[in-house]
């Protein structure tokens, strides 16, 4: 039996300007995961998802399918036509379309297990998984950046720049550890609608979006700095800055303003939302003193959920 896993993941700055070339900075959150393991079977390949309630042989699978597409991947890249006899199931404790990179966690881990099962383990690098995400990314959400697939394969915070022919990772310096509440409002937004939304925007007042699109990238360039010399204060302002410049593309709500203006009142030092926007996660910056009382007006403000993840010392 052999188990593989992969983290969920926020994005601390430049989300939806980084589809169109400006650099953005994200981050795993490693206690919520996507898990798959691939036992030996009789006969077939069966992919059973317990949390989607969904059993399926992949012969009969919809090509579309995120898990028969890693699949088809897989296949394509090791060369093996007939894939042995297996059960892959698979399981997250990454909520779905929450702006957590759920769909992108699933596809790495079930990529890693498969690629072991099959005895190649020298596929087994976060170039190659990272790769392979996003090909299958690619069908559920159009156009992605590769910002999910990459922070997701490699597990360490990364500034991201979209670009040919090879997109710009770059793991950096955390001086100061970032401690970061991450509340869900619980309603539930699709990657794919919002980005196209966006596009649309964009397409009819490319002027005014390319200017928004610009100021988000430079706020991601000067985090970095602020990261990398840890200057804590001025991260949080330049999430407030990042959550405005969200709120002019239209892709804020109103619960994700609810709870960004809740936890900035309790006294985090910057709160923004996180992922596409329109529903899913936010996220907000506190110190150890602050931590409850932030919770707790995240709680009383309509969070379903309040999680605590620390980007602390890149391992890179
Ligand atoms: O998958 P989400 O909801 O975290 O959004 C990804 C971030 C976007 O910038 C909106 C899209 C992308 O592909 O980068």
């Amino acid at each position: 039996m052999i188990h593989a896993s992969a983290p969920g993941k926020i994005i601390l700055f430049g989300e939806h300007a980084v589809v169109y070339g400006r650099p953005a900075i994200a981050a795993p959150v490693s206690q919520v995961r996507a898990t798959a393991t691939v036992t030996p079977a009789e006969t077939g390949v069966r992919l059973i998802a317990p949390d989607l309630n969904t059993a399926q042989w992949l012969h009969e699978a919809d090509p579309n399918d995120a898990l028969a597409a890693a699949l088809h991947h897989i296949r394509a890249a090791t060369g093996i036509e007939q894939l042995p006899p297996m059960t892959i199931t698979v399981t997250s404790q990454i909520p779905v379309a929450s702006g957590l990179g759920s769909g992108a966690a699933i596809t790495a881990a079930t990529a890693r297990a498969v690629v072991e099962f099959l005895g190649r383990t020298d596929l087994l690098t976060p170039a190659w998984v990272s790769a392979l995400t996003y090909e299958v990314e690619k069908i559920h959400h159009g156009t992605p950046s590769g910002i999910d697939n990459t922070v997701v394969a490699y597990e360490m915070p990364v500034y991201f720049m979209r670009q040919q022919p090879h997109n710009r990772i770059e793991p950096f310096a955390v001086a100061h550890p970032l401690r970061l509440l991450v509340a869900d409002t619980g309603v539930r937004s699709h990657t794919r609608d919002v980005v196209l939304d966006v596009r649309r925007q964009w397409e009819a007042e490319s002027a005014r979006f390319e200017a928004i699109f610009t100021g988000c990238g430079q706020i991601a360039e000067t985090a970095r700095r602020a990261i990398e010399q840890g200057h804590i204060a001025e991260v949080g302002r330049l999430m407030q800055e990042n959550h405005d410049l969200l709120v002019e593309m239209t892709v804020s709500s109103v619960e994700l303003d609810a709870l960004v203006q809740a936890a900035v009142s309790a006294g985090a030092l910057g709160a923004k939302l996180s992922g596409a926007g329109r529903g899913g996660n936010m996220i907000a910056l506190v110190t150890e003193d602050m931590e409850t009382a932030v919770r707790q007006a995240l709680l009383t403000n309509g969070a379903q959920t309040v999680l605590t993840t620390i980007i602390a010392h890149n391992a890179v």
